[in-house]
């Protein structure tokens, strides 16, 4: 595994993550019936992926997960994990955010939260409301950093002045090959600020996994130079030599899956390499 600093914090975490967001389905019957699909499989792929290095682990109180990671990370050491979870947008209210936060610590099993998001802008709470109470969690020591998802630089401008003396250090967003909104300007300041981006949806929600056409080929000769290295492989190191800055987070359900994501580290993409991939793609924004 490789580990870098986690932006300005200068935490050093694993460079490749692991994300725990499955579907609105799996999402609904935990919620309704609580019963959690394919719970055994998903808990031995975050093992597995703790057993390799992987310390960085996303979850959010919406996802119905964050049960899960902490049966996974029960019996290593905490100082050692970073854990990320998040508030969602109908908890923004100054006393809805502590109150989410506590269960989401109560559900971790954890006294901290690494990285406690803001998991959707809400227009219709003032920004400076739920920044105050994300700065009273750091001043407790419930969180450690604070960070956002899916906050144009606008909405993240906004959000660094509601902060009365802490610093965003992230935002979630979503960012692959075929989606790169991001490069047009929130890349680039979050990379002049040391700020962390976290992309989601990283292989494409496994679209990048099975390339076809020009992709496929495209992927199948950088496979080759780089010693048979796969699709969803290429797609994630190609996240991680864009930018310092990048945390790719993909899930994976299945242990072998996540060995698979393991080994998009260890090795680097050329300048080449990278060129091909971007003109070969057609670019959503
Ligand atoms: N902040 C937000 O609003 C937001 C939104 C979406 C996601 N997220 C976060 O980002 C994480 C990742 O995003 P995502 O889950 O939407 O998309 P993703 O990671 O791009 O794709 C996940 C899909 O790809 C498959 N996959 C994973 N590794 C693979 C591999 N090596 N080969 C082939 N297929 C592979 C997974 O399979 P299986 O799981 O079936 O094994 C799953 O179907 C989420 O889990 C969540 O933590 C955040």
């Amino acid at each position: 595994m490789e580990y870098r600093e986690f932006g300005w914090t200068g935490v050093k975490t694993s460079n490749i993550g692991m994300g725990t967001y499955y579907d609105p389905t799996y999402i609904i019957m935990s919620r309704l019936l609580s019963y959690q699909r394919g719970r055994d499989e998903k808990l031995a792929a975050l093992k597995e992926g703790l057993e390799r290095g992987m310390t960085l682990i996303d979850t959010a109180e919406i996802y119905q997960t964050e049960d899960i990671v902490a049966e996974a990370i029960e019996g290593y050491k905490r100082d050692d994990l970073f854990i990320m979870t998040k508030v969602f947008r109908n908890h923004m209210r100054y006393q809805n955010v502590l109150k989410a936060a506590e269960n989401s610590l109560k559900r971790l099993k954890c006294s901290y939260i690494d990285l406690y998001q803001i998991h959707w802008p809400n227009p219709r709470v003032p920004i400076e409301e739920t920044m105050k109470a994300m700065e009273k969690l750091v001043d407790d020591g419930k969180v450690r950093f604070l960070g956002v998802s899916n906050f144009s630089l606008e909405q993240m401008r906004r959000a660094e002045e509601a902060l009365a003396k802490s610093k965003l250090a992230s935002n979630q967003v979503e960012y692959n090959l075929k989606a790169r909104t991001i490069e047009v300007d929130l890349l680039p300041y979050c990379e002049e600020k040391d700020i962390v981006i976290l992309p989601y949806r990283p292989i494409a929600h496994g679209a990048l996994a099975t390339p076809e056409g020009k992709l496929k080929a495209v992927m199948d000769e950088i496979s080759q130079k780089h010693g048979g290295k796969t699709p969803a492989q290429i797609a994630l190191n190609w996240l991680m030599t864009k930018s310092k800055v990048i945390f790719p987070i993909p899930r994976a359900s299945r242990p072998e899956r996540i060995l698979e994501n393991v080994g998009a580290v260890g090795w680097q993409l050329t300048a080449d390499d990278c060129q091909r991939l971007e003109h070969t793609v057609t670019v959503t924004t």
